[in-house]
């Protein structure tokens, strides 16, 4: 539709001066039949022009509802292209094709079926944040709101191979009694949290509860008050009658905390090296307001899944929503 140039990824086009983005944005939506989805980890303002805000399985789910022509996804290529796979009539675009995912990366497809491959008779089971290509290679996908579920749904003595997170892995393990074989893959910013500096932080707090994404590693999840999505972390600060919560996810969630709960109190769990922003995930991150506007404007850049990775993803992606919508999750 237009001669524009995303070599970088993005479209790098001025937004012209004086204009108010946000209406702009509004305006583009509406004449466009377009809707915006964007995760927690969004920052602040991208969050607050969204029509859906929500954990990677709603927004799954609101993909799969919506009969708008055109998906805005403000969140991580994986994010998109399970957009784009479970509505492949519509156009999928995501602000900056560059936002990746440190967890998906740590799984590539081919190794990833080499394993499946040496394991036979193994039932396959992939966190969201995967690839399509590894989707492809896969029996069931899981968001961290409905891993427990769906795992439990397997017979007790089902051989699984869970990827490619580790720690949500060995968390789903601990709490199933399952003994699910795992992919050697991690999230750097959940991985990076300090057990030593959450403790120190607890002492200057004692009434405050510890909240924790289950791709943080063990010692902190042994220490959480409350393990879960960040959909489940949400909604548990919010009936808590607590009124000081430590977080150990991605500080984007803290918006919404603190939107829904003006009352209570919300501390980012710091990072280990406290001279870096490491709670923020930098591929989230490159999404920007600007870079929406321009997305809008110029419908641009699309997600694209090869057609046959796509017609064999859409099965265990489609399995998991169909779980879930029978667990009313
Ligand atoms: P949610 O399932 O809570 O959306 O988590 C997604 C994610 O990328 C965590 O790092
Ligand atoms: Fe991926 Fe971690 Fe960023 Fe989530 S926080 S999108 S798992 S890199």
């Amino acid at each position: 539709m237009f001669d524009v140039n995303i070599s970088k990824g993005y479209v790098d086009m001025p937004v012209p001066e004086g204009i108010d983005i946000v209406s702009e944005i509004e305006k583009m939506k509406r004449e466009k039949n377009a809707v915006i989805l964007a995760h927690y980890y969004q920052s602040g303002e991208i969050q607050d022009i969204a029509d859906y805000v929500g954990d990677s399985l709603a927004l799954a789910q609101w993909a799969a509802k919506t009969d708008a022509s055109i998906l805005v996804l403000c969140g991580v290529h994986f994010m998109g292209e399970t957009a784009k796979i479970i509505c492949s009539d519509k156009k999928v675009l995501i602000p900056d094709l560059n936002a990746g995912c440190s967890l998906a990366d740590s799984c590539p497809a081919d190794t990833f079926a080499e394993f499946v491959k040496k394991h036979p008779g193994y039932k396959v089971i992939s966190y969201v944040n995967t690839s399509a290509a590894v989707k492809a290679h896969t029996d069931v996908v899981v968001t961290s709101s409905n891993a427990r579920q769906i795992v439990e749904s397997f017979p007790v003595d089902e051989k699984i191979i869970f990827g490619p997170d580790k720690n949500l892995g060995n968390y789903i393990n601990s709490i199933t009694g399952r003994n699910m074989l795992l992919w050697d893959g991690v999230c750097h910013v959940h991985s990076q949290f300090s057990l030593e500096k959450i403790v120190e932080l607890k002492k200057q707090y004692p009434d405050a509860l510890v909240l924790a994404h289950p791709e943080c590693k063990r010692d902190i999840l042994l220490i959480a008050d409350k393990v879960g999505s960040t959909a489940a972390l949400l909604r548990f600060s919010t009936q808590s009658e607590c009124k000081c919560f430590i977080v150990a996810t991605e500080s984007g969630i803290l918006h919404e905390m603190k939107k829904i709960n003006p009352d209570k109190e919300f501390i980012p769990a710091p990072p280990n090296d406290s001279t870096c922003a490491c709670n923020e995930c930098n591929f989230m991150r490159l999404n920007t307001l600007k870079k929406l506007y321009n997305t809008l404007k110029y419908e641009l850049p699309e997600i694209k899944v090869d057609e046959k990775i796509a017609e064999k993803a859409i099965k265990p992606i489609q399995r998991m929503l169909d779980i879930s919508a029978s667990l009313g999750i």
